[in-house]
């Protein structure tokens, strides 16, 4: 980083005033601010006040700024020397601002330094044909295409020596130089081109038209979905079919030998390892008074075939449910008194 001094008294003009041109802009800039505000203006008219001396601020334009600004010389001159893009020394007609940060260091700024050194000597210096000067300054934003220098107002980017010497060469002979990138890339894409949002409906219009064509179709579709079933109530009212209750539904049947149902019928429930035998079976479900208590010896079948299957399933329904058995329980604890086990005659009511 450079050192912040003005130059020289040798070197700076006795007097400094606005043109009437830029002393007209400088009002407008100022009247932009509040009333009290007007020190928000100080950085235009710095940078006017430069623009006018040839690219470099000499003391007397500071003070006039100040001046036309109310504020004290003081603080004009800690904003002058705060930014790098006042130059407090005379410059050449080509003002290279070289940029020393860590990013533009890594890439190779280091290498442009010594060329310019090499090249234009110490900085701050103005060449001795008086086409350039030279100074390193901090980060000017422009680090995705690091290394890079500002020339006068454009920025120069993707340097290396031979294409600094190369831009330089062309700017002292009045060639046309290319701004920005000096490898090809645009903006700050990718070196070698973008390598994302590369298809090209993205921007042509022509995805959007596809999202527009598929709502189209939608609609068409939607309308002729409608127009179809208003025929069909048409056709349903001027031509209408005899009512058949069992077409197109399933033809409910009566569940009668369901499990469920014949428990509820007060029928005893046959299960796959049951051995009541059928004749049983037919005779249970023969019994015109459904509530009438089974017979002992069906029980007793029942009992025999639930305990030979490992259940208590056969059990008629007027029987009290079966309890069931902790798990983990001893097999010598008694059975809880209102909750008797079915299986004992004896406890059983
Ligand atoms: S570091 Fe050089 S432009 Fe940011």
């Amino acid at each position: 980083m450079a050192n912040r001094r003005l130059a020289p008294a040798s070197e700076q003009p006795a007097a400094f005033a606005f043109s009437s041109e830029n002393a007209d802009w400088a009002k407008g800039q100022i009247e932009k601010y509040p009333e009290g505000r007007q020190a928000s203006a100080v950085i235009p008219l710095l940078w006017k006040a430069q623009e006018q001396n040839g690219g470099w601020l000499p003391q007397k334009a500071i003070e006039a700024v100040a001046d036309e600004l109310g504020m004290p010389h003081i603080r004009v001159l800690e904003v002058a020397t705060f930014y790098t893009m006042f130059a407090l020394e005379p410059v050449g007609k080509f003002w290279i601002q070289l940029c020393g940060t860590v990013p533009c260091d890594s890439c190779g700024a280091r290498g442009l330094k010594d060329y310019l050194h090499h090249r234009l000597g110490a900085p701050g210096h103005v060449s001795a044909d008086g086409n350039f000067s030279w100074l390193e300054v901090e980060c000017l934003g422009a680090c995705c295409n690091a290394p890079m220098a500002q020339i006068n107002q454009d920025y120069y980017e993707d340097l290396t020596p031979d294409l600094l010497g190369k831009l330089m060469d062309d700017l002292a002979a009045g060639r046309p130089v290319k701004i920005g990138s000096q490898v090809g890339r645009t903006s700050s894409e990718p070196l070698g081109g973008a390598d994302t949002l590369t298809d090209a409906t993205l921007f042509d219009g022509s995805r959007v038209g596809a999202w527009r064509k598929r709502f189209e179709q939608k609609d068409e579709e939607n309308e002729a979905g409608k127009a179809e079933a208003a025929s069909s109530e048409q056709r349903a009212a001027s031509d209408p079919k005899p009512a058949r209750p069992d077409a197109g539904r399933a033809v409910g049947t009566s569940a009668t030998d369901a499990p469920a149902q014949r428990a509820a019928a007060g029928e005893t429930p046959v299960k796959a390892g049951d051995k009541v035998d059928a004749a049983d079976r037919t005779e249970s479900t023969a019994q015109p008074n459904k509530s009438a208590p089974a017979a002992p010896e069906t029980i007793a079948k029942a009992e025999a075939a639930g305990a030979e299957a490992g259940t208590q399933s056969a059990l008629p329904r007027n029987e009290p449910p079966p309890q069931p058995v902790n798990s983990g329980a001893s097999a010598d604890a008694p059975a809880p008194a209102s909750a008797p086990h079915p299986s004992d005659p004896k406890k059983g009511n």
